[in-house]
């Protein structure tokens, strides 16, 4: 068994963050989603895994995972040119698979509980697909299944306007090699893309037999902001522990599962779990609660915060009330001390400012 992790892709619907960042890098608690799918690979004991790149993103995703030795498995990289689809994605890995049966997860779902299950039933059963599935209540902006009592799957439908079911597609896919034989049988969809769904069509009308689980605990699609919180959220309230490494003056509060990174300071400040603070940041004079991530080397100086992503390098000044935020590498967010209540602005592409 092999793994495919596709890491490529556009990202459009995170910007601005992803202009500087690939979506499969940005971090939930403090840890990108692209780790969280590796760890979950390692642990369903697969070695290989092929990682689909964009020209675009490649370079971070790289330098991110490197040759995957901090998971105990071997990564290949295979450039996608473009994003022209799932299905697609899969046919540039074609050389890679060989033969092989294989995972296929996307670089940007997050599923509680990890694959080893799922990927150890594939192995013991004999169907040339498996899919997971969840009740969604938006299932128009998902692949759809409609599946019999027996959780055999009858039909499948990438972003239908009609849904059939709330059954979505989860990012997790098991494949065996005749997954290659029916993408070579479909034709680009109306957005332009070889989809893995209609790939996984093509299998049930060659015959073939393609079962379903659904999963029953969370499943995070990070793709956009609100995603992002309430991944962090989620994340956060299942996996923070308690681990201070930095230092806490006397005059600080540290309540709840709070950990944070070496360097750290935390000065005159109250910090109510579960939060956590990475390597090398100042909080000052603030008040970081609940859910809420702090990027390393960040400063937060007279703060109030909570429910919050903020990523590494940012300075965060004076701000009285911050709440449901995520705030890109290196932002700064401040008020000037002057009678002057102008607002004074300086901001990227695809910025948005809520006042
Ligand atoms: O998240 C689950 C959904 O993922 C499924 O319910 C859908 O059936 C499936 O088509 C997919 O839909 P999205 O529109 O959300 O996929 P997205 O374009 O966000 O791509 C998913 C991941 O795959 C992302 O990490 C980028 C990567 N990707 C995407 C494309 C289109 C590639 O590596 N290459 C590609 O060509």
């Amino acid at each position: 068994m092999k793994a495919l992790i596709l890491a490529g892709g556009k990202g459009t619907r995170l910007r601005p963050l992803t202009h500087t960042m690939a979506k499969q890098l940005v971090p939930v608690a403090n840890k990108p989603v692209l780790h969280f799918v590796m760890e979950q690979i390692a642990e369903a004991d697969i070695k290989e895994v092929g990682m689909i790149i964009s020209p675009e993103t490649g370079e971070q995703i790289q330098a991110s995972i490197g040759a995957g030795d901090k998971w105990g498995v071997n990564t290949t990289y295979i450039m996608q040119d473009k994003p022209a689809g799932l299905a697609h994605a899969v046919k540039t890995a074609r050389d890679f698979l060989g033969d092989a049966p294989f995972l296929m997860f996307l670089g940007d779902n997050l599923i509680q509980g990890g694959v080893k299950e799922l990927v150890a039933q594939f192995n013991a059963g004999e169907c040339d697909a498996s899919i997971l599935l969840k009740e969604v209540t938006n299932p128009s902006a998902f692949g759809v299944a409609v599946i019999d009592s027996e959780q055999h799957v009858q039909q499948l439908i990438e972003k239908p306007k009609n849904p059939p079911s709330n059954l979505a597609l989860v990012g997790v896919y098991l494949f065996s090699p005749l997954i290659h034989e029916a993408i070579d049988r479909i034709k680009p969809s109306w957005r332009g893309e070889l989809e893995i769904t209609d790939a996984i069509q093509e299998l049930l009308n060659m015959g073939h037999k393609v079962t379903a689980r659904q999963l029953t605990g969370w499943w995070l699609d990070t793709g956009k902001k609100d995603d992002i919180l309430e991944a962090n959220r989620v994340v956060l309230d299942e996996y923070a522990s308690t681990r201070v490494l930095g230092s806490v003056d006397e005059k600080s509060q540290v309540a709840g599962r709070v950990q944070a990174g070496a360097g750290s300071e935390i000065i005159e400040s109250v910090i109510r779990g579960p939060v956590v603070i990475g390597e090398n940041c100042r909080i000052i004079r603030s008040f970081i609660g609940p859910f809420t991530a702090v990027g390393n080397g960040s400063i937060l100086e007279d703060v109030n915060i909570e429910h919050s992503v903020i990523l590494d390098r940012c300075e965060l000044r004076q701000v009285p009330r911050l709440e449901d935020s995520l705030i890109g590498t290196g932002a700064k967010v401040g008020k000037k001390n002057s009678e002057h209540k102008a607002l004074h602005l300086f901001l990227g592409d695809d910025a948005e400012v809520i006042l």
